[in-house]
């Protein structure tokens, strides 16, 4: 077992998420358990994107199966890599595909979120255009040259990408308002490139450019960005899109399929190699992936290139197909859990655990009378009433574990997308099978 010491700010934050039922954004490597084959698939995806190469991934697994966790293990592994991360929930109204502004809200959303090894929590975007500047400002110096004169060469680089122009023009802005002094203008700057311009008139107004970030080149713009970020000194960038059950749940056939081809464009830039130093991971359920009729098996194009491996069946795996499976944990990962974070709350202090081995059983066995296999399946509800369980007895000294174990309520979870879709939804699908 790891033993090793856990910083105590690692060990609140672990501990504030998981009580509060949401997945931590660091310091999973200290609760992981299990998972060594699909870590070790997507590591090798992260060092190709770090090379200049692409990846695609479908994180597919039930509800509770550790979709979430394990996006959020694999970008914290990205930035120890010096790649560059952006993730987003996909939501009603954050789609990749849209005309009602939903698909610039999700770039808003990404690029909010975008995050280095510095800065993990996100809000990175402005530190990596200013990375951008100064080492521009560097080599200016270096060569006796006037640093703008290499800023514009460098964007000339992306000035034949679609939107490319435009954005070198912004990230002159940035320099501009750099050095003068202007931090207006430097500030009106990051909000352009963080997608935050609603119109046209006001991104002329502020930086005198005529585009914005909008719903129609949401995808140029990740490029852009993918490449920008190297020019900064990184090594490439990571997209992670989690519940993409969203799109499953879209009441229009038509916006479903939009967003499909959305998918496919990005699926197929990636086999081809055409987006270098750029990934993307998308976490969604098995009926997001292959419901016929809603999910992304409905996309003809797409069924055919993510079909899985036909003779992965019968305990035989493949980890090297854009579509990874995530099994639910089992009764013995669930048990290594407990122990890892009876270990997280005593900061990795094997003399201070709070409880046991004969308390971990214990617990189990009590939470399964009372939800079943639930328990160690969609372990979330599970592993809060665990960490609730040792700050009463952090609290209480003294207090025999016991009759707390046998008190721990617990209710099964219920999976809101298996709740029924809105009447609306399934009379649209009718709708468009008519025409
Ligand atoms: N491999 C794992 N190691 C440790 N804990 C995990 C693992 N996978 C999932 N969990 C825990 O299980 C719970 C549910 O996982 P989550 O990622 O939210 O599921 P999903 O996104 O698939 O619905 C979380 O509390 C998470 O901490
Ligand atoms: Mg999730």
């Amino acid at each position: 077992m790891n033993t090793a010491q856990i910083r105590p700010r690692e060990r609140d934050a672990i501990i504030q998420s998981l009580r509060a039922g949401v997945v931590p954004r660091s310091g999973q490597q200290h609760i992981q358990v299990g998972r060594v084959h699909e870590v070790t698939a997507l590591v090798r995806d992260l060092e190709r994107v770090a090379e200049g190469g692409s990846t695609a991934r479908f994180v597919i697994g039930e509800y509770g199966a550790g979709k979430t966790f394990f996006l959020h293990l694999i970008r914290s592994i990205a930035l120890k890599q010096r790649l560059v991360t952006v993730h987003a929930d996909l939501a009603p109204d954050r789609r990749l595909h849209a005309t009602g502004g939903q698909a610039r809200n999700l770039y808003a959303e990404l690029t909010r979120n975008l995050a280095t090894s510095a800065k993990p929590d996100g809000g990175a975007l402005a530190a990596v255009v200013e990375r951008f500047v100064s080492q521009a400002l560097t080599v200016a110096r270096e060569q006796g040259v006037n640093p703008e004169a290499v800023i514009r060469q460098r964007m000339g680089e992306l000035s034949e990408s679609v939107g490319g122009y435009d954005f070198g023009e912004v990230i002159a802005a940035y320099w501009r308002g750099h050095d003068t002094g202007n931090d207006q203008l430097k500030s009106d700057a990051v909000r352009w490139l963080r997608g935050e311009f609603t119109t046209k008139t006001d991104a002329r107004a502020a930086l005198g450019i005529r585009s914005i970030v909008d719903d129609a080149n949401f995808y140029d713009q990740l490029k852009l960005l993918s490449r920008f970020v190297r020019m900064a000194g990184y090594n490439g960038l990571v997209v992670c899109l989690d519940e993409m059950v969203n799109l499953y749940k879209l009441t229009s056939a038509q916006a479903r399929s939009a967003n499909y081809e959305q998918i496919l464009r990005i699926v197929n830039d990636s086999l081809q190699g055409t987006s270098g130093h750029l990934g993307f991971l998308f976490g969604g359920t098995p009926e997001f992936l292959m419901d016929p009729r809603r999910g992304l098996y409905s996309y003809e194009a797409l069924q055919s290139r993510l079909a899985e491996n036909t003779f992965a069946v019968d305990g035989l795996v493949d980890y090297s197909g854009p579509v990874l499976r995530l099994s639910s944990l089992s009764q013995e990962d669930f048990y290594i859990l407990l122990s890892k974070l009876r270990n997280v709350f005593a900061a990795g202090v094997a003399d201070d655990h709070l409880l046991p081995d004969e308390a971990l059983r214990a617990f189990m066995q009590h939470c399964s009378q009372r939800v079943g296999d639930a328990y160690f399946r969609t372990p979330r509800a599970t592993v809060k009433e665990f960490l609730n369980l040792l700050s009463i007895l952090e609290h209480n000294p003294g207090q025999d574990w016991r009759p707390l174990v046998g008190a721990v309520r617990l209710e099964e979870e219920v999976n809101p997308d298996l709740e029924p879709l809105e009447p609306a939804a399934v009379e649209a699908d009718l709708a468009s099978f008519r025409l």
